[in-house]
């Protein structure tokens, strides 16, 4: 599904940036089996999203087979979610449904009722190795609101934090079924051995049994 942004990205970079992950992504998703019924109504879920850059990425991705698509976005960034919500508000009766809340992720994942699923989480530059406890419990979150067949999709900066996101992530029960190192990653000149996008690893949920209530 097309979906354009109401504002222009302020970086130079960017579009570039979001070229490089939307081959990236479709290129990981190919060699996944199983996807998504097209034509059926996804709903993609994205955590920690900052600005969201990516919301038309995702919907041309992952969306690229649905009826209907809703984007959820959180983040406890007030500036960034304002931002989000701005350059990719959809009209009432689009076939393209986005919200961006300002929440602590934590919060906005244990509020959510268990009925409340999604087709795709997805999180972007994933930061567990900063805060493992904090992202341990986004990561429970976002398997335990997916669908049965759900996908939980992150991309990471570098490659230490990308392994132990993997771990995390495999201990919790999920199982990787794809990972991509992205060769094609614009480096930081700020960080040496970070790019934007680097890896990308999709993980299916535990079975329903695996994760309680
Ligand atoms: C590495 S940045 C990634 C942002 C975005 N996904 C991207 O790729 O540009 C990590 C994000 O986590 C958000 N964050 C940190 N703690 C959070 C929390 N408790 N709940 C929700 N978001 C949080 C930050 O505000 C930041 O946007």
């Amino acid at each position: 599904m097309a979906l354009d942004p109401n504002t222009p990205f302020l970086s130079a970079d960017l579009p570039e940036d979001m070229d490089v992950l939307k081959k990236a992504l479709a290129a990981t998703l190919s060699t996944v089996p199983g996807l998504f019924q097209p034509g059926s109504e996804q709903r993609i879920l994205n955590l920690a999203c900052g600005r969201a850059d990516e919301t038309g990425v995702l919907a041309d991705v992952f969306g690229g087979g649905a009826g209907r698509l809703e984007i959820v976005g959180a983040d406890i960034r007030s500036a960034e979610i304002e931002e989000a919500s701005l350059r990719w508000k959809t009209a009432k009766d689009s076939d393209i449904q986005t919200r961006f809340h300002v929440e602590d992720g934590k919060r906005f994942l244990s509020a959510m009722s268990s009925g409340d699923r999604f087709n795709l989480t997805f999180m972007r530059h994933q930061n567990f190795w900063n805060d493992p406890a904090l992202w341990t419990r986004m990561f429970e979150g976002g398997l335990r609101q997916l669908d049965e067949d759900g996908l939980f999709v992150i991309t990471s900066y570098f490659d230490v934090e990308h392994d132990l996101a993997c771990r995390k992530l495999t201990a919790l029960g999920a199982t990787k079924v794809a990972d991509y190192r992205n060769v094609h990653s614009r480096e930081l000149s700020d960080a040496p051995g970070k790019s934007i996008d680097r890896h990308i690893a999709i993980f299916r949920r535990p079975p329903p049994s695996d994760q309680g209530p």
